[in-house]
């Protein structure tokens, strides 16, 4: 029994999203005449609270057209320094855009309102970029599955209307958050211009994000994801598959979390392990005491037991629970973790 945990996005699609793709009517959606497409988008943004939404095949290119949309050549998003826009979008946002990151050393991958605020280059010295977007992950991915706090988003948002920046929401694991009570869906539609989400992680879907907004945002998000080579055909089979995790797929995440909560606590409790991060949702991060067991001795060990995990880099180690991940393989993943001595 192979034990996948270093993603959410290693998920198959169920029996019954597979059935839902099977039956769905499809037409060429870059013609917007895909009906399953066009419900999809329009469930997704009637769920946020936002005029219209837009199926993309990735969440990176999601997240890139929201950058583009954002900002001007030579301009600067601000970012925390985990940021997947950032580390693992392949340098996208200057490729694509033209625009530099300022990052931000916050917490978890979650910046604090003064760390924001003193990111911001002041609009008339023209020495430096013009700062131009501030970028929110939730929950944040290297930063262990943490949710931002409300309160914090919101004052984030009042410096962005004051200093006349876009907001963006890399809302990639948005479903995780609202599952785990730290936000609903209505609320990030009225604080972000544009939020992407994703239906490829923890719902399940085989492929699928979206990007979430005011009308005209949408309007010239279908040029760009065109320029970007993300306009899709009959893309209502994947899109089917979006339906059935939005009415199937959230709530069970809880699942995930309990799961990911109780691996977080055996780790806490192992002598072998330095550090955990609170586990909040689906995503465990921990570092190993290499005093007692090195990192590769540690791997080795899992993968003779067919576990997987991965490293984030810089001792850090991660694990990911989702709908792959049964109870079977919950039981055997804890005694051999508690084995470990
Ligand atoms: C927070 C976050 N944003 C964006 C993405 C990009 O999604 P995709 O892999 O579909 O491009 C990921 C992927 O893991 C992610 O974790």
């Amino acid at each position: 029994m192979k034990i996948n945990l270093i993603s959410d996005t290693v998920a198959h699609p169920t029996p019954g999203m597979l059935d839902a793709m099977m039956r769905a009517e499809v037409g060429d959606d870059v013609f917007k005449e895909d009906p399953t497409v066009n419900a999809l988008e329009e469930k997704v943004a009637e769920m946020f609270g936002m005029e219209a939404a837009l199926f993309f095949p990735s969440g990176t290119m999601t997240n890139q057209t929201a950058i583009k949309l954002h900002t001007q050549p030579g301009d600067q998003l601000i970012c925390d320094k985990y940021a997947h826009v950032y580390n693992y979008e392949g340098g996208g946002a200057s490729f694509n855009s033209g625009v530099s990151c300022k990052l931000v050393d916050g917490d978890r991958g979650m910046m604090s309102v003064s760390q924001v605020e003193e990111a911001i280059n002041p609009p008339d010295f023209y020495h430096s970029p013009r700062t131009a977007l501030v970028c929110i992950e939730n929950t944040t991915n290297k930063g262990g599955g943490a949710c931002w706090d409300v309160a914090a988003l919101r004052k984030i948002k009042s410096l962005c209307t004051t200093n006349g920046l876009a907001y963006h929401l890399d809302g990639a694991r948005i479903w995780n958050a609202i599952v785990a009570g730290a936000i609903d869906p209505k609320t990030c539609g009225e604080l972000f211009d544009t939020i992407s989400v994703c239906l490829s992680k923890g719902l399940g879907c085989p492929v699928g994000s979206l990007l979430i907004g005011a009308e005209p945002l949408i309007e010239e998000a279908i040029r760009i994801r065109k320029i970007l080579g993300g306009g899709m055909r009959q893309s209502g089979y994947l899109a089917a598959a979006g339906i059935y995790a939005l009415d199937n797929h959230i709530d069970r995440l809880a699942e995930d979390h309990t799961k990911a909560k109780e691996l977080g606590e055996l780790l806490t409790a192992q002598d072998w392990v330095s550090y955990v991060a609170p586990v909040e949702t689906n995503i465990l991060i921990f570092e190993l005491n290499e005093k007692l067991i090195s990192t590769e001795v540690f791997m080795d060990r899992l993968k003779t037991e067919d576990i997987h995990i991965i490293g984030m880099g810089g001792g850090k180690l991660r694990m990911v629970t989702h709908l792959d991940y049964t109870n079977a393989m919950h039981d055997k993943v804890v005694s051999v973790l508690s084995k470990i001595a």
